[in-house]
């Protein structure tokens, strides 16, 4: 198995047949929500500019199809875990139920389910429902010796107590949508991926969940935030993407070609 590497095609085969068993620390997954469908778009928006909701064929399934997917990527990350690692999982509102289900049939143990209050949320168009502005994170652990360094996440809480002294991290994190230069664009100004995860949301799992020189793997890797922010932080890295066009954005980010 090669390590520091993106390797390009579906994320269930390649766990399968070629990521070793039992061979990584720490695996961040934000997989396709399943709310693609109604290509509603906001141009001229006056609080946050042009808005176009995710609108991707990797992002359309039947409700069956879909917990019968997650049911097979969960399943096959748990294989790939060694006995004390743990796994982050992006959800929102539409996929949370899947997720939990899931981990729970698989023996996962669950910690924590990390809110993500996004500050500068999108305002809601319909007017028919309260303006989303969360996202989940969902912690598990596989055996009972998983990592979790406490005082490294309390140095670089925002928050502080009130004499000034570093404060316990909680499990809501206040944190933008990704903008300005740390958004990729293309030419014409139009984000390069649709879902860009914060780079300190990664920061903050990443320094949480594994030591240095550990094994850090994203099945979904997108525009390669996972990975470019475990490089950074001295971690190995393994980045699964099924988008050729995805995969260079990531190689491009990382390599900063
Ligand atoms: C929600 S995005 C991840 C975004 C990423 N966290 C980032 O910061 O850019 C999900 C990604 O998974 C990819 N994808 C969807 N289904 C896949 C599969 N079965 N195997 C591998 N990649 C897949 C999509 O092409 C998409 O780039």
């Amino acid at each position: 198995m090669k390590k520091n590497l993106i390797y390009s095609g579906d994320c269930i085969d390649i766990l399968n047949n070629e990521i070793d068993k039992k061979s990584v620390d720490l695996i961040f997954a934000d997989p396709p929500y399943n709310l693609s469908g109604n290509g509603l778009k906001w141009k001229g928006n006056k609080t946050g500019g042009d808005w176009y909701m995710v609108n991707e064929e990797w992002d359309k399934m039947t409700a069956p199809e879909y917990l019968q997917f997650t049911r097979k990527w969960v399943g096959a990350c748990y294989e790939v875990l060694k006995g004390h690692g743990s796994i982050y999982i992006s959800c929102s509102y539409h996929n949370i139920a899947e997720v939990m289900i899931v981990l729970k049939q698989l023996d996962f143990k669950i910690h924590n389910v990390i809110t993500w209050q996004k500050i500068n949320a999108m305002p809601n168009m319909t007017r028919r429902v309260f303006t989303h502005s969360t996202e989940f994170i969902v912690w598990a652990v596989k055996g009972k010796k998983w990592i979790f360094n406490y005082e490294e996440l309390k140095k670089i809480n925002p928050e502080k107590q009130k004499d000034g002294t570093l404060k316990q991290m909680r499990d809501v994190w206040a944190l933008p949508l990704v903008q300005g230069k740390e958004r990729l664009k293309g030419k014409d100004g139009r984000a390069l991926h649709p879902t860009q995860k914060p780079e300190e949301m990664l920061k903050r799992i990443i320094l949480a969940s594994s030591n240095k020189d550990d094994l850090v793997l994203d099945p979904f890797l997108g525009s390669g935030t996972t990975v470019f922010i475990a490089k950074k932080l001295g971690r190995n890295w393994i980045g699964i993407e099924k988008s050729k066009e995805y995969i260079k954005m990531a190689q491009n980010r990382i390599f900063n070609k």
